[in-house]
């Protein structure tokens, strides 16, 4: 069958990630079924994923934890494969409301997996990440590293998702899994019509800087000088959120043609070059041309010191490599930011 009949079903599929994977998958010529309960994101999603790719996928607002709206959902439709994005993500929220977290992560990933192999769907792409490995003793870490246990709730819940998977795998012989451990995405499509869009205010590193260059706050914290880097604060691997999504569509192109090795594999998808907090901070400053008002305050509970991963098995074995340097990072999430203000500035005025 040609990609134009192969049906994707993409949990998720209005979030970061997701959204700039359902791209990559219209645009290789997949038809796509996002499927979200919008606790993290926007139905309008929808119309700017057909905007920059003229097909919009079809769309099922659809809370996992619903076992009978997830095996409707498969009764309704005939999938060739999932790409599984839909969890809670914000690693501090997790510490709070842990069980909000297990339930929702793991209830929903059990209850996909159950119809999914009920109607037969057996190839499912995961969203992991590299918080597997907590703080890793060796650097860069492979695939081979051992998985630690989390410093968050949601990172356990990747973690025991990823052993629900591996033993599902194992015992149900037409079930084939690829993990993908995402290290930091960042960035946002060059159309500046899709980025990352959180509900209510950031924890994470880079719209904190994005908000801060365009005054929706007026001052940051750089968590921590003093961890053992050569700036002293802490290192990571950011990845190009145009660069995952591509992997993920090398991901079901493998398991659709059946060239997988294992029933249940993992690959690491970063850079494999890290950088510190404030290397970021300087080349968004300088490749935006703005001045960002920071501090540095204490460390944040949780942190690594230091990750970042070896790309040697994405690149070998899936032929995938990142391809957007820092620049295009800080620069595309600031054109996001921007127009994001400006779709907000005229709704506001629209209103009035
Ligand atoms: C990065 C660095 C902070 C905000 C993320 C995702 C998590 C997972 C792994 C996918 C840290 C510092 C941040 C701020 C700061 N990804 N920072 N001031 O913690 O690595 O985790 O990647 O599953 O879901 O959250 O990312 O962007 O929160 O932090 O100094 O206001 O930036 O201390 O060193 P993190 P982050």
């Amino acid at each position: 069958m040609s990609e134009l009949t192969k049906h994707i079903l993409v949990t998720g599929g209005t979030g970061y990630i997701g959204s700039h994977t359902t791209v990559e998958l219209l645009q290789e010529g997949y038809r796509v079924t996002i499927a979200d309960d919008l606790s993290n994101s926007r139905a309008e999603v929808v119309d700017a994923v057909g905007e920059i790719t003229g097909k919009r996928p079809a769309f099922v607002n659809v809370d996992l934890c619903n076992k009978d709206a997830v095996d409707a959902l498969f009764k309704a439709n005939s999938f060739d494969a999932i790409i599984h994005f839909a969890a809670h993500k914000q690693v501090g929220e997790s510490v709070t409301a842990p069980l909000k977290y297990y339930r929702n992560n793991l209830t929903g990933l059990i209850n996909l997996v159950e119809a999914s192999l009920t109607s037969g769907t057996t190839r499912m792409v995961f969203s992991s990440s590299c918080t597997v490995y907590g703080q890793p003793d060796r650097l860069p870490v492979d695939e081979n590293s051992p998985v630690r246990q989390p410093e968050s709730p949601y990172g356990n819940t990747k973690k025991i998702a990823e052993e629900i998977l591996r033993d599902a795998a194992a015992a149900y012989a037409a079930l084939k899994v690829i993990s993908l451990r995402y290290f930091n995405p960042v960035g946002a499509h060059n159309s500046s019509l899709i980025g990352e869009y959180p509900i209510g205010p950031p924890q994470n590193l880079m719209p904190v800087l994005t908000q801060l260059a365009i005054g929706k706050r007026n001052s940051m914290e750089v968590f921590g000088d003093d961890y053992n880097t050569p700036d002293g604060s802490c290192i990571r691997d950011y990845i190009h959120v145009v660069d995952l999504a591509k992997a993920h569509v090398v991901a079901i192109r493998r398991l659709l043609s059946a060239s997988n090795s294992d029933a249940f594999e993992t690959f690491n998808l970063g850079t494999g070059k890290g950088l510190s907090v404030l290397e970021v901070i300087r080349a968004f400053e300088e490749v935006n041309g703005v001045k960002l008002n920071y501090r540095i305050s204490g460390r944040r509970p949780g942190d690594v010191e230091q990750i970042y991963g070896s790309t040697e098995k994405a690149n070998t074995v899936l032929g995938w490599k990142a391809e957007l340097n820092l620049n295009e990072m800080v620069k595309s999430a600031w054109a996001w930011e921007k127009m994001l203000d400006k779709k907000e500035k005229s709704k506001n005025t629209a209103s009035l």
